[in-house]
């Protein structure tokens, strides 16, 4: 389907609307998904990159995505994984899925165009995610079934908002009541330190825009920054002892401010060139990074 540039533009602005005011149907026409193709689609496959580098180094092989949309989290885990074989993508959305089948290769993806309700009977997999799905689905009995599908981890992915950063914590809080551990962010499983506070957890992914993305978006910038809230829950693996930077440090002339989730809850630390290996560190790091 052709569609003008300025039909294109009308419904990414009141695509974004409605994830913006949580007004669902989100996706009402064809030219709405058309406009989460060259909008939402790269920038929830960035922070999918993002978060699956905290477990790069396992070898996935199977994933399960639930409300996988147009079939985004492929792209992010076909990258990180050369391990991966297989994908069952979830999605309710016939159309979704047609786009979907049309982008994903046929021989290592199953597409399944079903409520995400219906996962009984499915297999386990590696890897069990909500990309941005599990605000929308919002139902502890499917995150349960979710749970029990997980081989190994468990990721729920999620807007970079405080309505985002607390339903990400209602799957982390029930996860952990089943036993699950804490991966990433967080570098402990106890309650989440801002679980009360008026900050959130939350952290940024810069992405190139292309030039269609740029029109639809009619954005002056090459660049945006997706903002994303995350948890990956674990099965057995248990996090490597350290924190993680929640803020860019602040960098000044001759100290660096850090602000870190730590065992112990918040830590706002300042590094001098005493603290030699840890202050060089320091200044190489970047927001979500993990530190000592
Ligand atoms: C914001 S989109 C995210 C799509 C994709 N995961 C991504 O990251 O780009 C949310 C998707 O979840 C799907 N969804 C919402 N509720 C669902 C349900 N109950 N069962 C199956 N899919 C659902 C929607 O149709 C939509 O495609």
């Amino acid at each position: 389907m052709n569609y003008s540039k300025e039909e294109i533009r009308k419904a990414a602005r009141a695509l974004s609307e409605r994830y913006r005011q949580g007004t669902p149907p989100f996706l009402r026409s064809p030219i709405d998904r058309h406009a989460y193709l060259l909008t939402r689609f790269p920038a929830t496959a960035a922070a999918l990159k993002r978060v699956f580098q905290e477990i790069r180094t396992f070898p996935i092989q199977s994933m399960l995505d639930i409300g996988a949309g147009p079939g985004t989290s492929w792209e992010a885990a076909s990258e990180t994984w050369s391990s991966l074989k297989r994908a069952t993508l979830v999605e309710r959305d016939a159309d979704f899925v047609e786009i979907g089948r049309s982008m994903t290769p046929a021989d290592s993806v199953a597409w399944v165009c079903r409520e995400a309700s219906a996962l009984k009977g499915m297999e386990r997999h590696d890897l069990v995610l909500f990309s941005y799905s599990w605000g929308e689905i919002g139902d502890l009995a499917v995150l349960e079934q979710a749970w029990q599908l997980a081989g190994q981890f468990l990721v729920v992915v999620e807007p970079g908002t405080p309505l985002g950063f607390t339903r990400m914590l209602k799957a982390r809080d029930f996860c952990t009541q089943q036993g699950g551990i804490v991966y990433a962010p967080c570098p402990h499983s106890h309650a989440c330190p801002w679980e009360k506070s008026s900050d959130w957890c939350h952290f940024g992914v810069r992405l190139q825009r292309s030039f269609e993305h740029r029109h639809a978006k009619e954005a002056a910038l090459g660049y945006e920054d997706e903002k994303f809230s995350y948890v990956i829950l674990s099965k057995q693996e248990k996090p490597s002892p350290g924190s993680r930077l929640l803020r860019d440090p602040i960098r000044r002339k001759g100290h660096t401010l850090l602000t870190l989730c730590t065992e112990q809850g918040i830590e706002k630390i300042t590094l001098t060139k005493s603290h030699k290996e840890q202050y060089k560190k320091a200044n190489k790091m970047n927001w979500g990074d993990r530190f000592l």
